[in-house]
C-alpha cells in the first residue's frame, strides 16, 4: 500500500512510499482512506521544522486530517463496514495527567501526548489505516468528501467552546468578531461566528481567488487592509494566521472586555520592537482575555460535524480548492494561488 512519509527534521524528504501494513494499532478499525487534508502543520513537517517519528523509526507517515470508510470493525466496536470515519489526532499521555484522564487530551498538562501524523505516531496518509474505535469519529455520509474537514472544524469548535465559556461566565454581550486569515481555519472560525449570529469580519492579504466570495457567502465582510481597518476594537478575535505582526496587531486592537484567541502556530525567530507597557496597560484596563487554543477532544469533533452539517453545501465544498491524486501527493505541499484547502485523494467516494 502507498503512504506519504517524511524523515522528520529533514526538509523536502516527503515521498510517496510502499509500506507493508496499514499505519496504526494492530487491532481496531481497518479504514480505507478516501482523502487526507493538508494544513500548515503538514507544511512545517515537510519543511523539516516539525514532526517526530515513532520511537526507533526514522520516518513518519504524515496525515492527521482524515476521511475513510470502515472495512473491518471488531465486534462491539460500535462501527460497521461502510461507516465513514475520521481519526482523532491526539492520544492521551501515559501518566495520564488530570486532563487526559478526563478525555480532555487537547489540554494535556505534561506535554507527553502523542499525535497521529505529527508526534511519535504514524498518521493516516496511507491507502488504509487503523484506528482504535474510541479514537474514531463517525462522519455523516452526507458530508461527502467535505468530511475531510471534520478535523480542522474540531479545532475551531474547541476555540469557540472556550470563547463561549468566557462569554457565558461574564456579563459580556459581544457582537463584532474579527477573524485574521481566510485559510481553512479562518473560514471555519468565521462560519461558527456567523452561526452564532455575530457580525463577522475576515482579514486576509489576497484580493482575488475564492476567499472573498467564501467570506461574503457567510454574510461576513472581507477586508484586505489591516487589523484596525477590518474591525477596530473587536469584541472577539480569532487569530488564524500565526503571522507575527498580525498576531501583535490582533492583541493590541482588541476592544474593551475583548477576547483574543490565538490559533496559529508561529515559527519563532521573528524579533521586533513592541511597546509592551502600552499593550499590557490596554489588556489590563480593558479586562481583555488573550489565550491560545490547540487540538480538540471528542466533543469538539462532534461540534465541528454539527457546524459543517449546518453550513451550506456549496460553501463547504468550495473550501476544497485542490485535490491531488496520491501518486503526485508531494505536489500538495507546494502552495498555489487560489488554494484554500488542498486534499490528497486516495480513493473515490462510492
Ligand atoms: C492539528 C492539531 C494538533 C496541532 C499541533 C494542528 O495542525 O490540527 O490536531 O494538535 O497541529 O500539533
Amino acid at each position: 500500500m502507498k503512504a506519504i512519509a517524511v524523515e522528520p527534521g529533514v526538509a523536502d524528504s516527503v515521498r510517496v512510499e510502499d509500506v507493508e501494513t496499514a499505519p496504526g494499532p494492530d487491532d481496531g478499525l481497518l479504514v480505507r482512506t478516501l482523502a487526507i487534508g493538508v494544513c500548515g502543520t503538514d507544511a512545517g513537517i515537510v519543511a523539516g521544522s516539525d514532526g517526530v517519528a515513532p520511537p526507533g523509526e526514522d520516518r513518519l507517515i504524515i496525515g492527521h486530517e482524515s476521511l475513510g470508510v470502515v472495512e473491518r470493525a471488531p465486534d462491539g466496536s460500535g462501527f460497521a463496514p461502510g461507516d465513514h470515519v475520521a481519526g482523532i489526532v491526539r492520544r492521551p499521555d501515559p501518566v495520564p495527567c488530570p486532563c487526559c484522564a478526563r478525555g480532555e487530551w487537547d489540554m494535556c498538562s505534561n506535554g507527553r501526548y502523542r499525535e497521529r501524523g505529527i508526534k511519535a505516531l504514524h498518521g493516516f496518509a496511507a491507502t488504509s489505516f487503523t484506528v482504535e474505535p474510541e479514537f474514531a469519529v463517525r462522519v455523516p455520509p452526507e458530508l461527502g468528501v467535505t468530511g475531510v474537514l471534520v478535523e480542522p472544524a474540531s479545532i475551531v469548535a474547541k476555540a469557540w467552546r472556550r470563547i463561549d465559556d468566557f462569554v457565558g461566565r461574564n456579563c459580556l454581550e459581544p457582537s463584532r468578531v474579527l477573524v485574521t486569515g481566510a485559510g481553512p481555519i479562518g473560514l471555519l472560525a468565521a462560519l461558527l461566528g456567523a452561526q452564532r449570529g455575530f457580525e463577522v469580519h475576515v482579514l486576509d492579504r489576497v484580493t482575488s481567488g475564492p476567499k472573498p466570495g467564501l467570506v461574503e457567502q457567510l454574510g461576513a465582510r472581507y477586508h484586505t487592509t489591516g487589523v484596525a481597518d477590518a474591525c477596530e476594537g473587536a469584541d472577539i478575535t480569532l487569530e488564524c494566521t500565526g503571522a507575527d505582526q498580525v498576531t501583535i496587531d490582533a492583541i493590541a486592537n482588541s476592544g474593551r472586555n475583548g477576547i483574543v484567541c490565538l490559533t496559529g502556530v508561529s515559527e519563532g525567530g521573528y524579533a521586533t520592537e513592541v511597546d509592551v507597557g502600552a499593550i499590557n496597560r490596554s489588556i489590563v484596563l480593558d479586562n481583555d482575555i488573550v489565550f491560545g487554543s490547540v487540538n480538540a477532544n471528542r466533543s469538539d469533533y462532534e461540534a465541528g460535524i454539527d457546524a459543517l452539517l449546518r453550513a451550506d453545501e456549496t460553501w463547504r465544498t468550495g473550501l476544497i480548492t485542490r485535490s491531488v491524486p496520491i501518486d503526485s501527493a508531494t505536489d500538495a505541499f507546494t502552495s498555489q494561488d487560489g488554494d484554500v484547502k488542498t486534499i490528497v485523494a486516495f480513493d473515490e467516494l462510492e
